[in-house]
């Protein structure tokens, strides 16, 4: 079975929020964003503004009805800056005029006044100063303290990591209306309806059952829309409220670079040891994260981090902090892996220093070290059901790892100016939201009287192919064919309470949830056949839409069936509700069952750098994947793909930049290079492994969103591997991304103390390089 949405997307049927009809009297709205990046707001003059032809009002924090408030974790965000501006890009007032042109130009007549503090961009300065989020966290399992002594070898180091624009193609926005008695109607382009409404409603003092939240779809969110869709929601959401008529905003590509949080940069401090046969007794890690001006989901972020800090390894003895820093920096969010990318580049720069040190191939620590069943992970979970090993060995079997070696090793010998440089990454990702109380789900199924099926559940389609996966559970377990089966927009009204979108987990809770409410609708519709018809309970199925009863067909279909149920007043209706069972985690502790399960595999990168210009190509890109059993290998593998190629973006050409005083440089996608098809490895080859899946994955179908992102991180151990056959191993720092002039830099080290190359104030990358 294909995915559903293609056909429609390339014929431009398939409608995003932009495509929603406007409606009569629409308002469209701007955002005026503070042009500093901390500072006291001293004056606020909209009225010239508010004079401006075709405005109709100007709002600020001080016309907001309920709480100026939309911190989701910690509550430390306003919707509009008061006092105070955090960081450049802010949004301090909202503009509403007849048409969008109208309300930019009238942006440019507010006059802000703004007494200027201190801004801080980095995290270890954040952290020096005391400016953390919430307190640090430490994971431990065994004594790393004590292990140190037991080691042959230990080797220290700082390992880097940059931000990640999320470039979902369909940029933030959202179309307000008013409803009667005072409420709102919101369609948003969001993975979290539920935070939109309740966001929406604490803002404007309404209750939650005053304002409907509907998606229809995204141009993909990435992480990038599971939080801070919000603000953009109760912005629009404030102009309906207040001025009774529709109001739409929404970002231009530049405004949304500009103003919205992005991947976590990281700087972290690694400690390995290890014993004379290369396995890792001790590990001790700590992570700066900058995560911004304000909390959004840097917490949950920072846990996902130390959740990941050993990667696909078993390490006896761990200690990892992680510090959440305040910076003046638009408040950095979810991306795809969710701090776990973070935190897995670390483990490998940290196995790649002792590598180099030692004078062994990286891959030679890597695979002594791999997860073992019922070992456990630092938060005193076990591996269970793991497949680290199966991953790697199959992966180096079918792709002949010995052989790739051979190959880069001679080519390197015979090539002067292109070396050729190979990584294994082995990757294990565990499933749930960390956050236990977040992993539930609701699903709403009606059989309507002529046979056909719509159902709702609180999943959000981004391009994914969720709605495809739950069209494909329904079917299945109702025994019908697809095409009765419709996939309704994601509305808060029919389904509420929902959890975002996220954690890759979307197919497996609203699946199982559709899977309970179809098998409900079922055994109904079989109790109703057997009594309709006389027949034996026992052995009654559909199957291709044919009752059968012990496999011999009972003389009607599915059509029929309903059709007389429904005559006899049997409920078609059904709406069930699914929680992932055993999990729990304890904060205080750090230890538990946080994980459903978790996801393994190995890619293997191969890359060719042109030593005279410091440009590169990621040629191959082979993985082994545990997809358990993929009952949409189409979809599956798009992820795959897709994911991987977004990693390998991060690892490699995505530079974001911000000058001292915060403000973002690469703004625009001249300034911001994200990996092209031209960029995309020519071979690209998924290895499907064969796992028996978990059966608290959807049709024991494993989750498959965010894991492929960390194959990525190959592509940089990689190129660092192609530098060091050409400049003879020389130290080299662990820093991604490995950009074009960080290649350059790093193949001629007597170049290293120049200022790094990277995008200043008033150039573009063209002009750099
Ligand atoms: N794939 C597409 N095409 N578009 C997206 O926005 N988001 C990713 C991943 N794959 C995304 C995507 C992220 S961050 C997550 S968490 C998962 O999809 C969410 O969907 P799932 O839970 O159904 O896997
Ligand atoms: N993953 C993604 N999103 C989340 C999580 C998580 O673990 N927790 C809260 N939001
Ligand atoms: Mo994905 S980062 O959990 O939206």
């Amino acid at each position: 079975m294909n995915h559903l949405d293609p056909q429609r997307h390339v014929r431009g049927e398939s409608q995003y929020l932009d495509d929603v009809p406007t409606q009569q009297g629409t308002l469209y709205a701007a955002v005026f964003e503070s042009p500093l990046a901390h500072g006291v707001l001293t004056s606020l003059d909209v009225s010239a503004a508010l004079a401006a032809p075709g405005v109709a009002r100007v709002l600020t924090a001080a016309n907001i009805p309920g709480h100026n408030q939309i911190g989701g974790i910690v509550p430390d965000e306003p919707l509009l800056a008061h006092g105070h501006v955090h960081f450049r890009g802010q949004p301090v007032a909202l503009v509403l005029a007849r048409t969008a042109r109208q309300a930019h130009a009238a942006l440019r007549l507010i006059h802000i006044e703004i007494a200027p503090l201190p801004i801080i961009t980095d995290p270890r300065v954040a952290a020096a100063q005391g400016e953390l989020i919430v307190p640090p966290r430490t994971f431990k399992l065994g004594d790393s303290a004590a292990a140190w002594a037991a080691c042959a070898h230990v080797f220290g180091g700082v390992a880097e990591s940059g931000g990640q624009e999320h470039l979902y193609i369909e940029t933030q926005g959202a179309y307000a209306f008013p409803t009667e008695m005072g409420g709102v109607r919101i369609i948003s382009s969001t993975q979290g309806p539920t935070a939109v409404q309740r966001h929406a409603a604490h803002v404007l003092g309404l209750g939650m059952h005053q304002v409907e939240v509907d998606v229809t779809r995204l141009g993909g969110g990435f992480g990038g829309k599971e939080d801070q869709a919000t603000p953009w929601g109760c912005l629009a959401a404030l102009g309906a409220f207040l001025t009774r008529k529709p109001v739409k905003l929404v970002l231009d590509r530049m405004a949304d670079m500009r103003m919205t949080g992005k991947r976590h940069p990281y700087s972290s401090d690694f400690k390995i040891g290890l014993d004379a046969d290369l396995k890792i007794v001790a590990y001790e890690v700590t992570f700066y994260q900058n995560a911004g001006a304000a909390a959004d989901l840097s917490p949950a972020v920072l846990e996902r981090t130390l959740f990941h800090a050993t990667n696909a390894y078993f390490i006896p003895n761990v200690t990892a902090t992680a510090y959440s820093c305040r910076t003046n920096l638009p408040p950095n969010t979810a991306f795809r892996g969710f701090g776990g990318p973070q935190g897995m580049f670390v483990m490998e720069a940290a196995i790649a220093k002792a590598a180099e040190e030692l004078g062994v191939p990286a891959s030679a620590i890597q695979r002594r070290n791999l997860l073992r069943e019922n070992d456990l992970f630092s938060y005193r979970q076990p591996a269970e059901l793991c497949h680290a090993e199966q991953a790697w060995d199959t992966a180096a079997r079918q792709y002949d790892l010995a052989g790739l070696r051979a190959e880069v090793d001679q080519f390197n010998q015979t090539n002067q100016l292109l070396k050729k440089g190979l990584a294994v990454m082995p990757i294990c990702f565990g499933i749930s939201f960390t956050k236990t109380p977040m992993n539930q789900a609701r699903a709403l199924v009606h059989i309507y009287s002529d046979g056909s099926v719509g159902i709702s559940t609180g999943a959000v389609e981004m391009g994914q192919g969720v709605n495809t996966k739950i069209a494909h559970v329904a079917a299945r377990t109702l025994g019908i064919s697809l095409d009765r089966v419709k996939v309704e927009t994601t509305n808060t009204t029919r389904v509420a309470n929902t959890s975002p979108s996220a954690a890759s987990a979307t197919a497996d809770l609203n699946g199982k949830a559709t899977e309970m409410a179809c098998t409900a609708l079922r055994e109904r519709l079989l109790a109703h056949a057997s009594t309709e018809y006389t027949l034996n309970y026992e052995g009654l199925e559909i199957r291709n839409e044919q009752v059968l009863a012990a496999g011999v067909p009972a003389g009607t279909d599915w059509e029929k069936l309903v059709s007389s149920a429904f005559w006899k007043r049997v409920a078609l209706t059904e709406n069930a509700h699914y929680a992932t069972p055993d999990l729990h985690f304890d904060a205080a502790t750090n230890t538990g069952h946080p994980f459903a399960y978790h996801v393994y595999g190995t890619a293997f990168t191969s890359v060719t750098v042109d030593c005279l210009r410091g440009t590169y190509t990621v040629d191959a890109l082979r993985i082994a994947h545990d997809f358990g059993q993929s009952f949409n290998e189409v979809i599956d593998r798009g992820q795959i793909e897709g994911g991987a190629v977004q990693g390998i973006g991060w690892m490699t050409m995505e530079e974001i930049s911000y000058n001292a005083e915060g403000r973002l440089l690469s703004n625009s996608l001249n300034s911001y290079k994200i990996p092209d098809i031209y960029a995309a490895p020519a071979v690209l080859d998924v290895h499907f492994l064969d796992t028996p899946g978990h059966p608290k994955a959807i049709l024991r179908a494993k989750a498959v969103g965010e894991p492929p992102l960390m194959y990525g991180i190959g592509a940089y151990f990689a190129l660092r591997d192609a530098v060091r056959a050409f400049q003879g191993h020389t130290a080299l720092p662990f820093s991604a991304p490995m950009t074009p002039e960080k290649v350059l830099v790093s193949l001629y080290p007597e170049f290293a103390h120049e200022p790094t190359l990277s995008l200043r104030e008033g150039t573009t990358t063209q002009s750099v390089l």
